[in-house]
């Protein structure tokens, strides 16, 4: 069965860009493929955290996983710092990386222009971690938003580079980016990614925002003064929140533009602050329950781990053999 792997930084909350570029992916996929999707907790360390507040946002996360439909049976929810082959790889890969590779991240230079006081290690080797991630899996396919597409390519080049040195060791991943969603934008400045640590919160949709305050935020949103739904350059704000209504209704681009032909923004934003509630109000309350059911969740994230150790311990056995470690 083809492989599927994945995952998310469990910093603040899921966003609406996270679902729609991701996550809505991810459990359309799950029919089809044995997938992986993990919390990449030892990613989120690049920035500094909290102890008491991240140990709380990685469960969370994991309830948020679940609140999203991913259904535990079918797919493999765990930790990535549960699987120590993920660091154990990573530190292989990263000899078979080109610190020229890692310079031209453009991740990696907005970050530590954003973090000018922590530009850590790393912060700088985090894509090979990542590449880490998807290779020990056989994986097929890596179901992500666009801003993930570099770091891709990067771990194709890694697993060809080796293969090419050892024989087939690695099969090589293709990125799945959706065609519309795959880069939602902030609502305030909608030149700027939708960013879950943005410092301004009017422009990000959390998936747990209550109902009114989606609807605040919603009509804070920067437009313009055309006054018309139509999707072009010229009008990134509306375009975002087009992209936002097919991707939550699955109407065309076309079809959203004839339906609020002469209707004005206002109606026009009511009706997408309602598609979005229409998701996030169902997402609320089963992420209550299943964070309030701490059984549960240390039974979805032991048994994943379990799962992925599995996989995981042959792609490693393998490359230790093709490297001639004893
Ligand atoms: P992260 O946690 O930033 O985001 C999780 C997923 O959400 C997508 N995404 C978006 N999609 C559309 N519009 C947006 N505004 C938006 N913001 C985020 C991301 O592209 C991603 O798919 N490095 C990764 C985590 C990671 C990973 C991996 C992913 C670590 N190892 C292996 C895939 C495979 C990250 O920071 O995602």
């Amino acid at each position: 069965q083809k492989v599927i792997f994945s995952g998310a930084q469990p910093t603040g909350s899921l966003t609406l860009g996270n679902y729609i570029g991701a996550i809505q992916n991810w459990k359309e996929l799950e029919k089809d493929y044995q997938c992986y999707y993990s919390i990449v907790d030892l990613h989120s360390l690049t920035v500094k955290q909290d102890p008491q507040a991240f140990r709380q946002a990685n469960l969370s996360f994991l309830a948020q996983y679940l609140a999203a439909g991913l259904d535990p049976e079918k797919n493999v929810l765990f930790f990535q710092s549960h699987v120590r082959e993920h660091t154990e790889l990573a530190w292989v890969l990263s000899c078979y990386t080109y610190m020229g590779e890692l310079n031209r991240m453009t991740q990696f230079k907005d970050k530590s222009e954003k973090h000018k006081d922590n530009i850590n290690v790393g912060l700088y080797t985090y894509p090979v971690l990542m590449a880490a991630d998807i290779l020990l899996y056989q994986t097929d396919l890596v179901p992500v938003g666009d801003d993930q597409r570099q770091h891709l390519e990067l771990c194709r080049d890694i697993a060809m580079r080796f293969n090419n040195v050892y024989g087939d060791t690695f099969r090589i991943p293709e990125a799945h980016i959706g065609k519309i969603g795959a880069r939602i934008m902030s609502l305030q400045e909608p030149d700027k990614k939708m960013s879950k640590t943005d410092e301004n919160q009017n422009g990000v949709i959390h998936m747990l925002d209550p109902a009114d305050i989606i609807l605040k935020k919603l009509k804070k949103a920067v437009t313009d003064s055309e006054n018309l739904v139509k999707y072009r350059p010229e009008q990134p704000g509306i375009q975002n929140l087009m992209t936002i209504h097919a991707t939550l209704s699955g109407w065309t681009l076309e079809q959203v533009e004839a339906h609020y032909e002469g209707k004005g923004y206002g109606v026009f934003k009511n009706d997408v602050a309602e598609l979005i509630t229409g998701k996030t109000e169902p997402f609320r309350e089963k992420y209550a329950a299943y964070l309030a059911d701490e059984a549960l969740l240390k039974k979805v994230y032991s048994s994943g781990a379990d799962r992925a150790r599995e996989r995981a311990a042959v792609t490693v056995a393998t490359v230790k053999l093709r490297l001639g470690l004893v």
